[in-house]
């Protein structure tokens, strides 16, 4: 576990990539960003994909629940996943439908959706501490984060 801290906007981004740098390599990493409305998830969520080579602007996939990015050689795939609007919906949704097969998943609101959790992931859990501070407390389960999480 790793905790971290960012006092503006450009510093979250800069957090996540960072921390997109350090798991870029990984065949398939699955990151969960779990923090209140405004907390910072998709601000973090532009700076891991703008590591993992996408040159697109990442956007909020709020409306369409998930939005599927290549990177800039085109070999390998982004997904970005806000299951926000999910609420209430029950526990229908899997996310194995949508991710066909290797990249980087990244889900805003993971517990929207009972058994949703794959084997293996980092858990970001973001804390607004103030109007301009959040905290960050990296948690990684399972195999292929365990060394961005101790580098970072
Ligand atoms: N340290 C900070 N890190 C990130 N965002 C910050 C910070 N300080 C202030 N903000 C503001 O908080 C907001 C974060 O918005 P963002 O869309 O990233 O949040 P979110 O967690 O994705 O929200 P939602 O749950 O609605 O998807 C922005 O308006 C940003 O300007
Ligand atoms: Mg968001």
């Amino acid at each position: 576990m790793k905790i971290k801290n960012s006092n503006s906007e450009k510093g979250t981004e800069a957090l996540g990539y960072e921390l997109g740098l350090l798991l870029k390599n990984e065949p398939k990493i699955v990151i969960l960003l779990d923090g209140e409305l405004g907390s910072g998830k998709t601000t973090f969520t532009k700076g891991l994909a703008k590591a993992y080579g996408v040159t697109q602007i990442v956007n909020s996939p709020t409306y369409t629940i998930m939005k599927k990015y290549k990177t800039n050689d085109y070999k390998r795939t982004f997904y970005h996943l806000d299951l926000y609007r999910l609420d209430g919906v029950g526990s229908d949704f899997d996310l194995e439908e949508y991710i066909d097969g290797q990249g980087m998943i990244v889900v805003e609101w993971p517990f929207q959706v009972e058994d949703l959790l794959p084997r293996d992931y980092l858990l970001v859990k973001i804390n607004k501490t103030s109007d301009y501070e959040r905290e960050f407390t990296m948690t990684c389960v399972g195999y292929p984060c365990k060394r961005a999480v101790d580098y970072i």
